[in-house]
């Protein structure tokens, strides 16, 4: 069995840091030419260090910089096999009557309509080459509740309801849409999202985090890395027929509670 990734045109997301820089860095390690965007300008320098990755400037939540981002890719690596959106924000913590409702608005745009706005350009070229598989990035909090952070779980299951029909409006055409399900990240984001976490509800962050680990069977964080493997095994030969499936990447979260 062999992951035979050579020369797959992939396109990331917010890839300076985090799950989309471990799955820009593990495609190209195993011979696939990469774009990617992101905000960050020095990690994105950092990042395209890599021979086989290449990325601009862009911000997902502004369509005219997408429009440029996509236009570019698609150029540049002559088509597209890949797609991974990967970008979404964690938005804001506390209950649902406190929440103001523009913070919702920016957080179902940068997490759910981005999707919207790199799909467009991808699908019709995928859907002439009668090949391609996009990823969308949705979260254990995709198919659970998330106390205090509302606004994030119903980004997440909107990007599940948004995976399944693009897996049935696009599998006539040889395309694939699945999403993932990353646990708890290790690293700075995990760590925002335990300090915002702990300011709405009033409980310490060590607290916060133990309740985190308690939440899932194995008791465990998950690394980017294997968030990237299991995006590298759809995009193979070995995924080949795997579509409109959310797969959960969590040691198995049995509640989004943590009190
Ligand atoms: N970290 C977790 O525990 C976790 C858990 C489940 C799901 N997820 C999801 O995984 C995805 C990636 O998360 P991560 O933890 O790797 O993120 P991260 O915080 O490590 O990195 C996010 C990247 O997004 C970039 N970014 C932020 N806003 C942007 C914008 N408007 N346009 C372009 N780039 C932007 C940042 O500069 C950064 O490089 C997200 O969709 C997130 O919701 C994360």
């Amino acid at each position: 069995m062999r992951l035979d990734l050579e020369g797959l045109r992939v396109v990331i997301t917010a890839a300076a840091s985090g799950i989309g820089r471990a799955t820009a860095q593990m495609f190209a390690d195993h011979g696939a030419n990469v774009w990617v965007c992101d905000i960050d300008a020095e990690a994105l320098t950092d990042v395209c260090e890599h021979d086989r990755i290449d990325g601009v400037i862009a911000d997902v939540g502004d369509t005219a910089s997408v429009d440029r981002f996509m236009s570019a890719s698609i150029t540049a690596l002559g088509g597209i096999d890949v797609l991974v959106n990967n970008a979404g924000i964690a938005g804001p913590g506390g209950r649902v009557e406190d929440l103001d409702p523009a913070d919702v608005t920016r957080t179902l745009d940068l997490d759910v309509t981005s999707m919207f706005r790199t799909s467009r350009h991808a699908i019709p070229v995928m859907k002439q080459a009668r090949s391609g598989l996009i990823v969308n990035i949705s979260s254990t909090a995709g198919y659970l509740g998330f106390p205090y952070r509302s606004p994030y779980a119903a980004a997440k299951w909107a990007v599940i309801g948004l995976t399944k029909t693009m897996a049935m409006e696009l599998g006539e055409y040889g395309v694939r849409a699945n999403a993932i399900c990353p646990g708890s990240i290790t690293g700075p984001r995990m760590d925002h999202v335990i300090e915002l976490e702990s300011q709405a509800s009033g409980r310490s962050a060590e607290d916060i985090r133990a309740g985190f680990e308690r939440q899932v069977s194995m008791r465990t964080f998950i690394d980017p890395d294997e968030i990237a493997q299991t995006i590298c095994f759809l995009a193979s030969p070995l995924g080949l027929k795997i579509s409109g499936q959310v797969l959960s990447v969590d040691g198995h979260t049995e509640t989004l509670r943590t009190s």
